[in-house]
């Protein structure tokens, strides 16, 4: 069979482009929904702010579905600014087009624009998200995408009950004025001045007692947590008192069970946890611990939710509390990491690919680029920020890469993004004088043929402020088969490499200062972005395209451009 499952797209036109692609799906419900974006007041902190959120809500409405379902969502924009809609996580087989990221798969839904994407879920199942990708609008714009297995088939891990987790950031100023700022100065966003859970700071925040997110539940019960971390800037840590996780799915796949007091989860992750409510019933804390492991300016405040159990009982004044790893506690990071593994059954199998026919060795890197003669820049020592792959700052084009690889347009990306670091150095230590200035003002992607069997290594460095970087990818889900601290070397690394069992991921947390090894194989054919889920990093260029060919057949291939796609500016 095809990679895209042996369905061939039928060129319809309008609504009747819905129902063809309901003719070429073999099984599988189609769920519509509408998720309307306006820009709304809320409270928070004693302060009324407006920011746009989806359908009224902060987070926004849950999108669910089947394995094997299709959703099909319009997304109209009421607000004053262009957006685009990503669903993070999902495949998206042979069907770039609605996958989301502005500039790389489309130009932006202009206000009073509305764009309809088609999701079709046919192998993700757990726990996945949609969000906005542009700017740093997925602060408020955000929800939960959640696959249950196929109608007669069972979830693998027995639970009473489920409920969703939402980790989120929560900014006093508008962030949309600190971004076009800080675009234009070179400078950096303010950090955000609470974290949220389920939209709520929690009891350690002023004025936010009232309003702490209460999941209710009854004794003796086995709850499915699904949460997901919506965070733009900080990994989090993560744990209920008194109460053991036993982490059960991460991205939208099962992992081989495993119980602890914490877990870290980075932005961009999900993971699914269940916990068993088998204490005395009462109140326990539910509490995030910021991983801020940097010396960059980051929000290091303390969120919280009550885990409320229903009955007849006298609760204590304070609900119980747990300590969590601390904010620079890498090695209890790297720990929880070690403990991810795949389910990896008869009916959960994996296939990690053992040719590698395509590799790249990735510099992941926070740089300067100079300020321009006669301007004023915010940046350290009066630089600009930026951010790099391989010493290429991701620079995007005023029209979608995906437009312009379909329609063969000349001159708006190139092809010769480096599989190498251009220039090797002690990448972890002490830096000297590679503190490099990356290359700007150019759109380079990869190019992978189809059906290779790809591998990358991240390589954290140490210019000029390490930090952990989770990077994800679209398109695809990948294994995470190694990771480590210091330099990658293939002597002492490659040993250490998890292939029997790595989990499936489509977010992975470099270590600080450490490399990161991962593979797939590339069966989705189209133009797939690839970037720190670190807002600040993404947004200062840690980023990259990669186009994967077409297959030999036409079920190998992307499928034609839809009808529909928002019109780019100036095209
Ligand atoms: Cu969660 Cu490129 O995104
Ligand atoms: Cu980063």
């Amino acid at each position: 069979m095809g990679a895209c499952e042996g369905c061939s797209w039928p060129v319809f036109l309008g609504f009747l482009f819905t129902f063809g692609l309901l003719l070429c799906m073999a099984q599988g419900d189609v769920h519509t929904y509408t998720l309307v974006l306006q820009e709304t007041q809320f409270e928070r902190l004693c302060e009324n702010k407006s920011i746009l959120v989806a359908n009224g809500s902060f987070p926004g409405p849950t999108v669910w579905a089947h394995q094997g379902d299709t959703v099909v969502v319009t997304v109209v924009n009421n607000g004053n600014y262009g957006v685009t809609i990503h669903w993070h996580g999902a495949r998206q087989m042979c069907n770039p087009w609605h996958d989301g990221p502005e500039y790389v798969t489309q130009c932006p839904i202009q206000p009073k624009q509305n764009f309809t994407q088609t999701v079709v879920l046919d192998r993700e199942e757990g726990t996945l998200w949609w969000h906005a990708h542009s700017d740093w609008a997925r602060a408020s714009v955000h929800g939960a995408l959640i696959i249950y297995p196929k109608p007669g088939n069972e979830h693998p891990y027995k639970h009473d009950a489920e409920r969703t987790i939402i980790l989120g950031e929560w900014y006093e100023k508008n962030l949309t004025e600190m971004v076009i700022n800080a675009t234009r100065t070179g400078g950096d966003v303010d950090t955000s001045v609470a974290y949220t859970i389920n939209g709520q700071p929690g009891d350690f925040y002023h004025c936010s007692k009232e309003s702490t997110y209460r999941m209710t539940v009854d004794p003796n019960k086995t709850y499915l947590l699904r949460i997901i971390s919506a965070i733009m800037n900080e990994e989090m840590f993560f744990g209920i008192a008194d109460h053991a996780l036993t982490l059960v799915g991460m991205d939208g796949a099962y992992l081989d069970q495993v119980t602890t007091s914490y877990i870290m989860i980075a932005p961009g992750q999900t993971m699914d946890v269940l916990v068993m409510t088998d204490q005395e019933p009462g109140r326990y804390y539910m509490l995030g611990s910021p991983f801020a492991d940097t010396q960059a300016p980051s929000d290091t405040t303390t969120p919280s939710a009550i885990l409320h159990y229903n009955g007849g009982y006298e609760p204590r004044k304070y609900p119980n509390s747990i300590t969590l790893p601390g904010s620079t506690d890498r090695d209890s990071a790297e720990s929880f990491m070690r403990l991810l593994k795949s389910l990896a059954d008869d009916k959960h199998p994996i296939k990690v690919p053992l040719n590698i026919t395509k590799r790249l060795y990735l510099t992941v890197s926070v740089n300067n680029v100079e300020c321009a003669e006669g301007d004023t820049c915010e940046g350290p020592n009066g630089n600009r920020h930026s951010a790099s792959l391989n010493n290429i700052s991701w620079t995007a084009p005023n029209i979608d890469i995906l437009q312009a690889y379909y329609r063969k347009l000349p001159g708006i990306y190139y092809t010769d993004f480096p599989d190498q670091p251009p220039r090797y150095f002690n990448f972890t230590g002490d830096v000297g004088d590679n503190v490099t200035y990356p290359v700007v003002g150019r759109t380079v992607v990869e190019p992978i043929e189809y059906g290779s069997e790809v591998e990358i290594t991240f390589q954290g460095t140490n210019i000029p402020a390490a930090e952990n970087h989770p990077m994800h990818l679209h398109g695809y889900s990948f294994y995470l088969i190694g990771f480590g601290r210091g330099n990658f070397s293939p002597n002492t690394s490659i040993p250490t490499y998890n292939l029997p069992r790595p989990p499936k991921i489509n977010t992975v947390a470099i270590p600080k200062n450490g490399w990161a090894t991962i593979r797939f194989k590339a069966d989705n054919p189209g133009v797939w972005f690839m970037h720190c889920h670190l807002e600040r990093h993404a947004g200062w260029g840690m980023a990259m395209a990669f186009i994967v060919s077409n297959g030999p057949t036409k079920e190998t291939s992307m499928r034609d451009m839809p009808p529909g796609m928002p019109p780019c500016p100036g095209s």
